[in-house]
């Protein structure tokens, strides 16, 4: 019979500092998620030096917490995995470093992670059916992405975003009509009261690179609407501002992913990262999926945004191509997905 093998793995790169205890890569037994958020939300963004700080002073009990949910012992686990990039390198540091002594004091291998890998990885979490490959959208606040992921952390990259994230571009729009931090969910509630066809905005293309998205131009229009607006003293309609809004970039989501699968062959088409977790576009691929005949897969919210349960998959991957990391991991801030 084969040894079970358990990761546990560590999640630092922005504002959660998460741990989870993985079994045999598709078994949660634990996932502790401390957010910084609220400490945030004062400055509308993350501020770096601030996220450092509060995962080196979280990260030791969130550990502990995620071994006790777990009711297992370091010493029982296989491997120690943890987000090595992309991502803020003072927050990556802490992670990274914290993973290494433990590794290195419990006599554990210890297995660097890529952050978006691990986002991908968040499908096989509930989907014991998925396997590679499939085409995956990954929607976040630093990356936008359409990939093929031929093989456990094997992927093709056929489309990315020429300028914003998905993501950046919900914060900013959502800062500009002053719903504040976090904007995804905040504008994902405030559309559900809005007419998402109130404002006809742009769907961003990007001239000879038909799945490459754009979403600076429709940022701009959305700032202009309301600078007009504000000019003219008329009153903006928030709901149906953010739901038109939404409506675009879940458009141009959504038909780039659907003709992706079809022109290139893959019956399954997946979505991943904090934007994902967006109603309306779990709604529009679910529909577009119907219709086209291809099999839609998610994750729960909580597997959406960051956390340490998708890196413990992902480094269970790696750990089985025998992908073990040296002593001399480092941080690596603007790692390329794809990269090792
Ligand atoms: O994956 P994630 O937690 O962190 C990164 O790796 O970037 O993604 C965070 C991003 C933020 O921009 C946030 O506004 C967005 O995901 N987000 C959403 C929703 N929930 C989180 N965007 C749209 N709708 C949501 N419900
Ligand atoms: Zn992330």
């Amino acid at each position: 019979m084969k040894e079970d093998v358990y990761i546990l793995a560590i999640e630092s790169s922005c504002d959660e500092t998460a741990a989870s205890v993985v079994k045999n890569g598709r078994t949660i037994l634990s996932n502790i998620i401390s957010s910084q958020i609220q400490l945030h939300t004062i400055y509308g963004g993350v501020v770096p030096e601030i996220a450092s700080r509060k995962h080196i002073e979280k990260i030791n009990q969130v550990i502990e917490a995620a071994l006790d949910e777990a009711k297992m012992e370091l010493e029982q686990m296989t491997a120690i995995a943890v987000t090595y990039g992309p991502g803020l390198v003072g927050a990556l540091l802490v992670g990274v470093a914290e993973a290494k002594a433990i590794a290195y004091g419990a006599k554990k291998p210890l297995i660097g992670v890529h952050h978006i890998e691990g986002h991908v990885s968040a499908n096989f979490i509930e989907h014991p059916d998925l396997e590679p490959p499939f085409v995956c959208l990954i929607v976040s606040g630093g990356h936008t992405h359409l990939v093929i992921v031929k093989d456990y952390g094997e992927f093709e990259i056929i489309g990315r975003t020429k300028d914003d994230a998905a993501g950046e571009a919900f914060d900013k729009v959502a800062r500009a009509v002053g719903l504040g931090y976090p904007g995804g969910p905040k504008i994902d509630k405030a559309a559900k009261e809005g007419n998402p066809h109130a404002i006809e905005f742009p769907r961003g293309k990007v001239d000879g690179a038909p799945y490459d998205f754009s979403f600076s131009g429709l940022k701009s229009c959305v700032l202009n609407y309301i600078n007009h607006a504000k000019m003219l003293g008329e009153e903006i309609c928030v709901p149906d501002l953010v739901a038109s809004f939404q409506n675009s970039v879940v458009d141009s989501l959504v038909s780039r992913a659907v003709s992706a699968a079809k022109e290139f062959g893959y019956l399954k088409l997946a979505i991943a990262g904090g934007v994902a977790s967006n109603t309306a576009l779990r709604a529009g691929m679910e529909a577009a999926c119907r219709k086209e005949g291809l099999s839609f897969y998610y994750p729960s919210p909580v597997f959406c945004t960051d956390n340490a349960a998708m890196i413990g998959v992902a480094g269970y991957y790696e750990w089985l191509k025998g992908n073990v990391s040296g002593w001399d991991l480092n941080a690596v801030p603007n790692l390329k997905l794809g990269e090792r």
